[in-house]
């Protein structure tokens, strides 16, 4: 089909929630992806960083075609072997005690959200407020809608949930303030992504560790952005030196198939038990057996290299005249250049071949986790293009 068929289908039969941009995928393969007319883009989102292998990584297209010709699906009421393969590695890579698997990221911070809940209540019936950060973003759901502290997702969709507290991410005395003994968790990611790319600092993602030991609740890390990698850390937390009692994922573990999960340390592991919580699709087998081949990459010598690729984008960008509010760490980082709307920039890129993101009022960039240093001097060349235009 050509675009103007596809768009025009599009527009007759797909709901109106996304705002298109011009880009008609047809196949893609590493960090490059190709329209209808065989035009080439260098992709510095990866789906909203799900690529995390690229496009069509040889070694997960085997795995996940092999478990497809085998056992494409079975109800969680059985055992199957990519499932119990996946969470011990997992596990074994994280230092957490046992995993639950989902189907994305909303669907694992409502899980989160739940554990929380039942740990709280367990303890004292009004110990359920759970607190999460201004700008913060956890999902589409009600709870999660709820739980994400923007304003102007909180339209429409009422009532929402009861029970949620938010606070400045940064503002340590706001925590402080908001933390009681009826906190059952803080929530939060360590750089917030579709609130900016605003990264935590240490001292406020400390605090809210030991404000969750203070007040026995939970720290729940939401890594369904900055995890698998994304910062060269396995997960981001791990660059703040905390333990979470809870971390979600999903995104880049499926590296293009849809998964979600939480990972439960000691104090979490027994908390859910038989018919607290389940899914139709989590655990999926093919989706398990890809996902194994991401953990496979996922050695400290792959960690090395995304923290070193990260570190060449944010310089070589900082080079660029007119680039300014640089942030990030690793393969996730966000910036302005002086001038233009973070939209017009965008649309500017995706036109000279470069596929990039924004979030509230910035660039974003996620590029796929394996992108070569030759993908990204070419990225770096159109943004050059673009701030100079
Ligand atoms: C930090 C964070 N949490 C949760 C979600 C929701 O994930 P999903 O769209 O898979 O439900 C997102 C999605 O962008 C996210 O960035």
């Amino acid at each position: 089909m050509n675009k103007e068929d596809i768009k025009k289908l599009d527009q007759e039969y797909i709901v109106h929630t996304y705002g298109r941009s011009e880009l008609y995928a047809d196949h893609a393969k590493g960090a490059l992806v190709y329209d209808v007319d065989g035009k080439e883009y260098v992709d510095f989102g990866s789906g909203i960083g799900v690529a995390s292998l690229g496009y069509c990584n040889d070694d997960w297209l085997a795995a996940v075609t092999e478990q497809a010709g085998k056992l494409q699906h079975i109800s969680n009421l059985y055992y199957h072997e990519p499932m119990v393969l996946l969470a011990k590695a997992l596990c074994e890579r994280s230092g957490f005690k046992k995993a639950f698997f989902c189907n994305s990221g909303a669907e694992a911070n409502e899980c989160a959200i739940k554990v929380a809940r039942k740990y709280g209540s367990s303890k004292s019936p009004s110990k359920t407020k759970v607190i999460t950060l201004e700008d913060s973003f956890h999902g589409r759901t009600i709870q999660t809608l709820t739980a994400t502290g923007q304003d102007d997702m909180h339209k429409f969709f009422g009532p929402f949930s009861q029970g949620f507290a938010y606070v400045k991410g940064g503002d340590v005395e706001a925590l402080k303030a908001a933390a009681d003994d009826d906190t059952c968790a803080i929530m939060m990611e360590v750089i917030q992504g579709e609130g900016g790319v605003n990264v935590m600092d240490e001292e406020f993602v400390k605090c809210a560790a030991a404000l969750c030991a203070e007040h026995d609740a939970l720290l729940i890390i939401d890594e369904v952005q900055t995890g698998i990698g994304r910062t060269g850390k396995f997960f981001a937390f791990e660059n703040y030196g905390v333990e979470p009692d809870l971390v979600t994922f999903a995104k880049g573990i499926g590296a293009g198939l849809p998964m979600g999960g939480v990972l439960f340390n000691d104090k979490t592991q027994e908390v859910l038990q038989p018919g607290d919580h389940g899914t139709t699709f989590g655990a999926n087998p093919v989706v398990c057996a890809g996902a194994l081949k991401v953990l496979e990459k996922m050695t400290d010598e792959f960690m090395a290299e995304i923290k070193e690729k990260g570190d060449y984008l944010m310089e070589e960008l900082s080079k660029i005249p007119g680039v300014k509010d640089l942030s990030g760490i690793g393969l996730m980082m966000g910036f302005n250049i002086e001038g233009k709307e973070p939209a017009d920039v965008a649309n500017a890129c995706l036109e000279k071949g470069l596929v990039v993101l924004t979030a509230h009022g910035k660039v974003r960039l996620l590029p796929p986790l394996v992108i070569t240093k030759e993908d990204i001097d070419r990225g770096l060349a159109v943004i050059k293009e673009v701030a100079e235009a």
